[in-house]
């Protein structure tokens, strides 16, 4: 109930996303908030306000001067009333009416009179959104305090493909949450490994595996969301982190170690979920091996630390998960590392699933304690990350 008691005005405009403000209301509203609900004329060509209305359990405001609504709830009780303001989809036309300071409808002028906190959730074609003029609007509304959320890339009702689309309405209320330090996991500080790690057997050989570090990256990006301070170490992989999370990379699972075991002195959760190599070569040679020195190579193989087993046993009071990629009996064997590794939680996939399996986009997974096996049904991994952060600061707190 991270909105209990909190008082938010949403401002609904016209852009086809429209129809998703609905299950942003109840999002809103699962997390104890009321919801108060304008929407402008276009706005009701792209979701009924009975919809709206229904949702929020209110009345819809959409009109600057209506004598009944200024006699009951006008612009400056719905100003005041308001704790967050959010437009969500915002079209380029209301943002550019907001840096201008528009009062001629009933959003300009609420959001002129009002001192709450605004966060804006663009939605709009890409090259509407990359224009100069709403750039330059853009800038001006970060340089007066309001927080943007979004926009997010990816393909748009248009047909075009990059930024414009509206953040998933679950992505908008966390951030929310986490702006406000009062997410699931305000105040806790998380360290994540993703990737997989090289062994090097000479200056350009290595062994290693075909882990993407979606997963892991996916893990990061949801506790930045949830509020969390976050770590993540990270193996040679091709993604982007949050500009928010202290990415530290390395190579082999050593150094994956040595940097885990420092910032561990300072998180409250170790959540594991890189593939470390479990081998290592026992000989590393400073030169390039040469193949006409040589008519075979004899590799011998060592172990390698493993970082997850040693955090929980050296970090006892942190809350320890883990990741077991499987491929057969895989809550089973899950279990049984949930125990010999001493963890407070394991998270198992099946690997010999290829469309769930490493590099994929999506995950299907088994959330399992000592007492409990949850089963989380194929998602996105960012939706699969959320879940299982959500489920584990229900543990914490
Ligand atoms: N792990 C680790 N350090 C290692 C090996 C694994 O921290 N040297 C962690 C992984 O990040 C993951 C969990 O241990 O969270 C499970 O790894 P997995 O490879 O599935 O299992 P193993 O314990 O290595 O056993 P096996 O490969 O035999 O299944």
């Amino acid at each position: 109930m991270y909105f209990r008691n909190k008082n938010i005005l949403l401002g609904v405009t016209g852009g086809v996303a429209a129809y998703k403000s609905a299950e942003v209301i109840r999002l809103f509203k699962k997390q104890g908030a009321d919801v108060r609900v304008i929407m402008t004329e276009s706005a009701k060509e792209f979701i009924t306000p009975l919809t709206l209305q229904a949702v929020s359990g209110n009345e819809i405001h959409d009109s600057l001067l209506d004598t009944k609504a200024e006699s009951a709830m006008g612009h400056i009780e719905l100003a005041k009333w308001a704790d967050i303001i959010l437009i969500a989809p915002c079209t380029a036309e209301t943002i550019a009416k907001i840096t201008h300071g528009r009062a001629d409808s009933l959003m300009g002028a609420v959001l002129l009179a009002s001192n709450a906190d605004i966060f804006i959730a663009p939605a709009m074609n890409m090259n509407m959104w990359l224009d100069d003029s709403t750039q330059n609007n853009y800038k001006t509304l970060l340089k007066r305090g309001i927080t943007f959320i979004g926009p997010a890339e990816g393909e748009q009702a248009c047909g075009d493909i990059g930024p414009g689309r509206m953040e998933e309405p679950d992505k908008i209320i966390n951030l929310i949450s986490s702006s406000f330090n009062s997410g699931p996991l305000a105040n806790k500080t998380i360290t994540v490994t993703a990737g997989p790690t090289r062994e090097q057997l000479d200056p350009v050989r290595f062994i290693s595996n075909n882990s993407s570090g979606k997963m892991g990256y996916s893990i990061a990006e949801a506790a930045i969301e949830a509020g969390a301070i976050v770590n993540l170490i990270s193996g040679p992989v091709a993604l982007n982190a949050n500009s928010k999370i202290n990415l530290i990379k390395v190579n082999s699972a050593n150094e994956m170690q040595e940097s885990v075991m420092d910032c561990m002195k300072t998180s409250d959760i170790f959540i594991g979920c890189a593939a470390v190599s479990d081998f290592k070569s026992s000989d590393i040679s400073d030169t390039k091996i040469k193949k006409e020195d040589i008519s075979k190579i004899d590799i011998q193989l060592e172990k390698n630390e493993d970082i997850l087993a040693n955090v929980a046993s050296k970090y006892k009071s942190a809350y320890v998960v883990g990741f077991a990629a499987e491929t057969s009996d895989v809550v089973n064997n899950a279990k049984k590392k949930l125990i010999s590794k001493n963890l407070d939680m394991i998270v198992s996939n099946d690997v010999s699933d290829k469309a769930i399996g490493f590099d994929a986009d999506e995950n299907e997974v088994n959330i399992i304690t000592k007492n409990e096996s949850i089963f989380l049904k194929r998602d996105k991994k960012i939706r699969i990350a959320r879940e299982i952060l959500n489920f584990m600061s229900l543990k914490i707190n």
